[in-house]
């Protein structure tokens, strides 16, 4: 939306001022429309998109100043507390809230797409078995354009929405084969009848030989963790999956390429990092030790600290409370790792390091622990952050090529290479 306001871009060599309009959105900083500024024969250099809006979009909003997470405009605390996993995918994917019918037809939709082609299980033999479950997930996921031919028209919006729904369908499956693959466990089945949440528990953990009897607390600790990391706007595996998009790539190539960004240690590891920290401390005796080696830069506090959240971490607040339920209901309170977590959240809340540098925990903070009391092994963390993710990669990716306006996403650079040379026989070099 464009408003009065102009900025006006003077120089200092005598070239003409460049006024450039200033959009508003609905929420959060205005932003200067720098796309005539291209026409001068300049461009904008801001490596990290720092200050760079890379699209419009209407699916979710963050304050980081506030600690502020909407999905559709609707707060992430109010979505964890009343609604659940599968209504904010809806939410997400079309924009509203369904009505009982609407989400009864979406939930069919989802339970009918989980079960994986036969052959595809083939795949994931040709895997080592000491294979990261996210190596897998990055091939396998990329895989399912080989599989499912009869919705890769991205140009056809039917075609879009069973893609989409066979990726959040199948996601939770892929993971789990990966985790059992790995273990030498046969591979299992989705069950209908079951949750979303409860299902993924049911895949990763039953075995043929005897009944497993999901634990509701478990799989709504779960599904709040799957909601909680549904979508975060503009991310590196957004962008993405964005940019994989933006050349009319198919969406299981573009997810499988978001999977692989999300692999990276500074994005999706963090929660691992967690609990490789607290093992490292060891007990709470050792923490004041741990803690001058923060303020000396040898090491961070790891589940602490955001690029855009300066305040608390609205998902981490929420996860806080997920993590007592939890261990409360498998007895865990006084579990030294918990223990120790509590520790070093006290002192960094106190401490004037972290106050000045306005460091808070992060989702990751609390969600690591939470996965480890459910039994889920630190390797599956990223994974099911990829499967909880996917959902925001593909509306992201839907709404982008929804928008009439889409370009394929081409940036530029500012080269400081060799200048023009000319080339040298390799006998006179
Ligand atoms: N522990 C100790 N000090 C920290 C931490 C931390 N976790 N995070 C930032 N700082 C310090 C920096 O050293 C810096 O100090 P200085 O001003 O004295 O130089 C200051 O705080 C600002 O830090 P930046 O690195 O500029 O912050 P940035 O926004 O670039 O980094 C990041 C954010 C990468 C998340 C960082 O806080 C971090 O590495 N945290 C630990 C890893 C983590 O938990 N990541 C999960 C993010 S949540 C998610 O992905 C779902």
């Amino acid at each position: 939306m464009e408003n009065n306001r102009k900025v006006t871009l003077t120089y200092n060599d005598g070239k003409d001022n460049l006024e450039m309009p200033v959009l508003k959105g609905t929420l959060g900083p205005d932003v200067v429309d720098i796309r005539s500024f291209s026409k001068t024969g300049m461009f904008t250099f801001d490596p990290g998109f720092l200050a760079t809006a890379s699209c419009e979009s209407q699916i979710t909003f963050i304050d980081g100043d506030l600690g502020q997470l909407y999905y559709r405009g609707y707060p992430i605390e109010q979505l964890a507390e009343k609604s659940d996993y599968l209504e904010v995918c809806y939410l997400l994917l079309n924009g509203e809230l369904p009505t009982a019918e609407e989400r009864k037809v979406f939930e069919r939709g989802i339970m009918r797409h989980n079960m994986l082609h036969d052959q595809l299980m083939s795949l994931f033999k040709g895997f080592r078995r000491d294979a990261h479950p996210m190596a897998v997930m990055v091939g396998v996921v990329g895989a399912l354009s080989a599989f499912y031919h009869d919705s890769l028209d991205i140009n056809n919006p039917e075609h879009r929405k069973i893609s989409a729904h066979r990726l959040i369908a199948k996601l939770p499956n892929i993971a789990a084969q990966a985790y059992r693959y790995n273990k030498g466990l046969p591979f299992s089945y989705p069950k209908n009848g079951l949750t979303y949440a409860e299902n993924f528990l049911h895949m990763m953990f039953s075995t043929p030989c005897e009944e497993y009897k999901v634990n509701k607390t478990l799989a709504l600790a779960l599904d709040r963790i799957f909601t909680l990391h549904a979508d975060h706007e503009q991310n590196a595996s957004t962008s993405t999956v964005r940019l994989a998009g933006s050349s009319g790539a198919n969406p299981f190539a573009c997810i499988a390429a978001g999977i692989a960004c999300l692999w990276g240690p500074s994005h999706g590891g963090a929660n691992e990092a967690v609990l490789k920290m607290l093992d490292e401390i060891g007990s709470v005796e050792n923490v004041p030790a741990f803690m001058e080696g923060v303020k000396n830069k040898t090491h961070k506090l790891m589940g602490f600290g955001h690029r855009v959240y300066k305040n608390m971490d609205p998902r981490a607040a929420i996860m806080k409370e997920t993590c007592d339920e939890v261990l409360n209901e498998l007895g865990l309170h006084n579990d030294p790792k918990f223990k120790l977590a509590m520790a070093l959240e006290k002192i960094a809340l106190e401490d004037p390091y972290f106050i000045e540098r306005k460091l808070y925990p992060n989702v990751d903070f609390y969600s690591g622990i939470v996965l480890s009391a459910i039994g889920i092994p630190v390797s599956m963390f990223t994974p099911i952050f990829a499967l909880a993710r996917t959902v925001g990669w593909i509306s992201h990716w839907a709404e982008m090529i929804a928008d009439p306006a889409m370009k394929i996403g081409r940036p530029r650079q500012l080269y400081t290479g060799a200048q023009r040379r000319d080339y040298i026989p390799q006998e006179q070099r």
